[in-house]
């Protein structure tokens, strides 16, 4: 199987390229000037949506007319697995800053971890940073949206949009954004199946590109067969290449557009060779395609000059992208050959899904991995994959909605007899509030059949921001995360004890929680000093597995603390830490790792050697400008390495700071 060169990009950044990715021109295209000119008269009103069921042209006209207009477009081809938020707006980022460089960077933390619980913020940063801006953001295939909070977090951007924003929805039916609403005000623009319909000049252009010389009267026939239904003609175009009497061929069909559409394909497809026949329906399992992933499938190889013949003799097969060789079918033609397939080759369907879930897990690919396995009823080795990226599309993605469509599709059996998905499910329902359910799944991980650990596990995430790594940990730190809401101190203290006892020193996540719960019950039974340190050790464990606001969340109840045991400087200069860590989050974290070899319990950022000995200085009671004098350097940098110092060790002044350094042990 070919492999990816080793400096090419993930599949997964390749795959969100091919999403958004413009449609390229084709030479066959015909331009249709009558429908641009609408789509631009609707740039000052906001929203335009293009409505018609398949194949009558939206995508071809929208990329055409985008490719030729003086505003910078974002395009965002959607799929099914946009239906989660935090996916959808993800996706939505990555394509505004491709128009408006830097939106990624300045908005994207507002995703998460943790994700947002209403996306409302996050677009109003959106329509603040497209203020100054001219974008048009088009939104193609939006009928696979179902999602209630992703359409209302759309329609807030289209409410609130800057002047200079449009967005552009390609559909198949209406999506529910308040239309009449916006149609009464005068702020819709619509172009629908009627004004798609080729006229009969637009519709003989495209028959003189396939079939030069066919009579005035064929091409009316074909035109009014079709309704000017492009997808019809299209094929009808490609039926005609091989006619020697087109007249007498357009005289012989007429229909329905399913009898059209059937009987064209029919046409077409019988003139290919068996070779690629064959690889046509057995690729047509696949909702995108490349040539090493065709390969894999088949079990042959060649595709890669098989998918280049088949976009050559336009067999409905659209480029995704310019470079890396990405394709996939029409729709409609990939229905249609998947009917074949269904229909000549049944026993060999289950073969070709397990052969793309092997590909697509092999290549980081989660969500068509578990789908192809789903297809081939490979329901336990889907069930593997999810827990293998739960921690990373939950708990750093944020995308909820995405697990709970993949826990959908599996047995109850399975997911009972996998501890890692009952927990999977018990954070979800704990996260959300639903804690009924939380006791009652952490009671079936305990009884769960024996042999689930005996598989290897290796979240993607990392074991230091996994929480699906240790069960025994996990189960009993949400056993913990109840008794806190129980208002049960001393049981919250116990459990969070355990799970630390339980949990590997490399497991960040869940030991930063644990510490996190155990200061909470310190803090409760008004041990503070005990609180202090293991929020200390909440902080640093949450930083170090990547979470940057809610490290920033452990930071505030470490002021809480300080507060409550008095030390009110001390307090002020913790929360201006916790602050710098904020602004600081934009920008990417050091890789989630074993800690750095002077990390010293209790406090956070380890001290530099120049502070060290700042400190020694300081301990020996030395004044600043001595100890610029001593270590030959200005007293402002003295004075910045004592600022650093008081913030390190939460520190009011240098006495304190010197106790404190006593304390921890750092100085003699
Ligand atoms: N302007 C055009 N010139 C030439 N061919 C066109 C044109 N518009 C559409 N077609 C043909 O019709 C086919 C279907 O068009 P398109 O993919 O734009 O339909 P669609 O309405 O977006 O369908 P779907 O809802 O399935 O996405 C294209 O693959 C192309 O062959
Ligand atoms: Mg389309």
């Amino acid at each position: 199987m070919a492999e990816p060169l080793a400096a090419a990009p993930p599949e997964r950044d390749v795959l969100l390229a091919t999403k958004l990715h413009m449609p390229a021109a084709r030479p066959e295209l015909v331009p249709r000037p009558r429908l641009a000119e609408r789509l631009d008269e609707g740039l000052g009103l906001g929203l335009i949506l293009v409505c018609a069921p398949a194949g009558y042209g939206k995508t071809v006209l929208l990329a055409d007319w985008a490719r030729n207009g003086q505003r910078p477009v974002a395009w965002l081809s959607l799929d099914a697995a946009d239906n989660d938020p935090g996916r959808f707006w993800r996706h939505v980022v990555a394509a505004l800053d491709g128009a408006c460089p830097g939106i990624g960077e300045r908005v994207g933390p507002l995703l998460g971890p943790p994700a947002p619980t209403s996306f409302q913020g996050l677009v109003t940063a959106l329509i603040n940073e497209l203020a100054s801006d001219e974008a048009v953001l088009v939104l193609d295939d939006y009928h696979v949206i179902s999602a209630q909070q992703v359409h209302e977090s759309l329609a807030f951007l289209v409410e609130h949009r800057p002047a200079g924003t449009t967005v552009v929805l390609a559909s198949r039916s209406d999506p529910p954004l308040g239309l009449a609403r916006r149609r009464a005000r005068g702020q819709l623009t619509e172009i629908r199946e009627a004004e798609l319909r080729f006229t009969p000049a637009e519709a003989a252009a495209l028959l003189q590109r396939a079939a030069a010389g066919l009579p005035d009267a064929s091409m009316a026939a074909l035109a009014a067969r079709t309704e000017g239904w492009a997808a019809g003609l299209q094929l009808a175009a490609l039926s005609l290449r091989g006619q020697d009497d087109a007249a007498a061929f357009v005289a012989a069909f007429t229909g329905s557009h399913r009898y059209v559409l059937d009987y064209l394909a029919e046409e077409v497809l019988e003139r290919q060779d068996t070779q690629l026949r064959t690889f046509l329906r057995e690729t047509s399992v696949l909702e995108r395609l490349s040539g090493p992933l065709c390969d894999a499938v088949t079990g042959r190889e060649g595709s890669q000059a098989l998918l280049g013949q088949a976009e050559r003799a336009g067999l409905f097969l659209i480029p995704l992208d310019e470079v890396r060789g990405w394709w996939r079918y029409h729709h409609l033609f990939a229905g249609l050959l998947r009917a074949r397939l269904q229909e000549k080759q049944p026993g060999r369907v289950t073969q070709l899904h397990r052969n793309a879930a092997a590909w697509y897990e092999e290549h980081g690919l989660a969500d068509d991995a578990i789908g192809h396995a789903v297809a081939a009823s490979e329901t336990a080795w889907a069930a593997r994959i999810i827990e293998q990226h739960f921690d990373m599309v939950y708990n750093i993605r944020g995308e909820a909605a995405t697990i709970h469509r993949w826990l959908s599709v599996l047995p109850d059996e399975v997911i009972r007899s996998r501890p890692r998905l009952l927990l999977a499910q018990a954070i979800m329902a704990a996260t959300s509030g639903h804690l009924h359910v939380v006791e009652p799944l952490l009671d079936a991980v305990e009884c769960a059949p024996p042999g689930w650990s005996d598989e290897p596990f290796e979240p993607t995430a990392g074991a230091a921001a996994s929480f699906l790594i240790n069960v025994p940990a996990l189960t009993t730190l949400l056993r913990g995360y109840l008794a806190q809401f129980r208002d049960d101190a001393e049981a919250t203290a116990a459990f969070a004890a355990q799970a630390l006892a339980e949990s590997k020193p490399e497991e960040r996540l869940l030991s930063a929680t644990a510490h996190g719960f155990l200061a909470v019950a310190e803090w409760l039974r008004g041990r503070l000093t005990e609180a202090e340190r293991a929020i200390v050790s909440s902080v640093t464990g949450w930083r170090e597995a990547g979470h940057l606001t809610t490290t920033a969340w452990r930071w505030y109840e470490l002021v809480l603390i300080r507060r409550a045991q008095g030390r009110l400087d001390a307090a002020v200069l913790t929360c201006q830490r916790a602050l710098d860590s904020l602004v600081t989050s934009g920008r990417p974290l050091p890789a989630a790792g074993p800690g750095p070899d002077n990390a010293v319990p209790g406090i956070i950022d380890p001290l530099t050697s120049r502070e060290l000995e700042v400190l020694t200085m300081l301990a020996a009671g030395r004044s600043n400008q001595a100890i610029a004098g001593e270590l030959v350097v200005t007293l402002d940098t003295v004075k910045k390495h004592v600022g650093h110092l008081l913030g390190k060790l939460g520190a009011a002044n240098r006495t304190e700071a010197v106790a404190r350094a006593r304390e921890l042990s750092l100085i003699p």
